[in-house]
């Protein structure tokens, strides 16, 4: 299959294929040409430039069999990878919702066996089908907003069972989905209401035996903790960390939502893919993960619903590290997985430019899900992941006209979705 996407008014994310993360200054920068075509062959991009160009001109000589897209001088921008999720979940939290706005908060709430433990109720019921078809629909939304990869975790189980019941689901959505998956398991969420007073048993559990069976059955790309105060301690996440290192899960952990935890520390000895969330992040932790491969990921969307304090990317930035941005798309901090929100959120809240929104959320997204070797820009070699938007003036409107899709066609793996 051959495709030509023309009437491109400005195309971007142009990368050397070669570039996995941008960081600190290389943030602002996003490589566009202006009235350009883009050349799809067999779901991957073969070519860019200008229209009418040499290449262009050749194309039109050589292939016989070209479908040609009219972009209607809309802009074509590399997919979201959205690289934090919980979209796998059994019931809405919306009434907890209404306890925060009436002033409790997200810890006070977890105290009284509401929010995840809540999720973990509603997830021991459910079944393996029912799961899989809410979690599909919210695929299908998130993609119709331009999101063609995305990391999705475990961790409303919280026992062997039904751990491994979420898993299964999302091995499903990645046998059944043209998005680019991968799975993290996060027993360690929350502790389970039996184990309360014996925090050190359910981590054995995790260790011995869910850890095991979720690599036997070779469920997960990755593991994660929920390492913070009043959730798990820093050695409990070592712990955890060391024994998914030895079944080759790689980790990408949850850290510093709520207090400044130690959590960045941990990642960065485990060589975590990511540390995300980091709203309590100061010098010390900014200048570990300075000499580390760990992508600091910033999640917009829960500090925004929480009203909790936003962690420090300008500083981040300034102070030369990458940061990736994702939706945490779950029913009880953040109950969306609209990137194009977040992109704005990148500029309301975080006083990203623009272009630094859109690294955070495309190769930068990408790397800390491991996968910007294949997608999160537009490369030679890489799968045609990308949106046609609709006719707006240029990339600034994407954050500036918050709130309302601006998608007009998604393709991914050079496929045009419909919804
Ligand atoms: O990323 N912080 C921990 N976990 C999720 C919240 C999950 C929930 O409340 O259901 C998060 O915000
Ligand atoms: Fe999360």
């Amino acid at each position: 299959m051959r495709l030509i996407i023309h009437h491109i008014k400005e195309l971007f994310g142009i990368l050397d294929p070669e570039i996995r993360l941008l960081r600190g200054k290389e943030m602002g920068q996003v490589g566009s040409i202006k009235n350009a075509y883009l050349y799809v062959k067999d779901g991957l991009i073969a070519g860019f430039g200008q229209e009418g160009d040499s290449g262009y001109q050749l194309i039109l000589q050589e292939e016989t069999e070209l479908k040609f897209v009219d972009a209607g001088q809309g802009l074509v921008l590399p997919a979201f990878c959205d690289a934090h999720t919980h979209l796998v979940y059994a019931a809405s939290r919306e009434l907890e919702y209404v306890d925060k706005i009436n002033g409790l908060s997200y810890e006070e709430i977890a105290k009284r066996g509401g929010g995840i433990l809540n999720s973990a109720k509603a997830m021991a019921n459910a079944s393996e089908e029912e799961l899989f078809e809410s979690a599909w629909h919210r695929l299908q939304e998130i993609a119709s907003m331009g999101t063609a990869a995305v990391e999705i975790k475990s961790g409303y189980g919280l026992t062997t069972e039904a751990e491994l019941k979420m898993l299964r689901v999302i091995r499903r959505l990645k046998e059944n989905s043209p998005l680019l998956i991968k799975a993290n398991f996060l027993g360690a969420h929350a502790v389970p209401p039996d184990y309360r007073g014996r925090q050190h048993e359910y981590v054995d559990l995790i260790i011995n035996e869910m850890i095991p069976l979720v690599a036997a059955e070779n469920l997960a790309d990755f593991i994660d903790v929920f390492c913070d105060q009043g959730f798990f301690t820093v050695e409990d996440t070592d712990r955890i960390l060391n024994a998914g290192m030895k079944f080759g899960l790689r980790a990408k952990i949850h850290a510093n939502e709520l207090a400044r935890s130690g959590g960045i520390q941990v990642g960065v000895k485990y060589n975590a893919i990511s540390v995300d969330h980091l709203e309590f992040t100061g010098e010390e932790e900014m200048e570990l993960l300075s000499q580390s491969e760990t992508m600091p990921l910033i999640l917009p969307g829960a500090a925004f619903f929480l009203h909790m304090p936003y962690a420090p990317a300008r500083q981040m930035i300034r102070y030369g590290l990458p940061v990736a941005m994702a939706s945490d798309f779950n029913p009880g901090s953040s109950p969306s997985g609209n990137m194009q929100l977040i992109l704005s959120m990148a500029s309301i809240l975080y006083r990203l430019t623009p272009e630094e929104g859109f690294n955070a959320t495309t190769i930068n997204g990408a790397y800390a899900m491991d996968v910007s070797h294949e997608t999160g820009s537009i490369s030679i070699g890489k799968r045609a992941d990308f949106y046609i938007t609709q006719p707006i003036p240029g990339l600034a409107y994407m954050p500036y006209y918050y709130g309302s899709n601006k998608v007009s066609k998604m393709f991914v793996k050079g496929k045009e979705l419909s919804f």
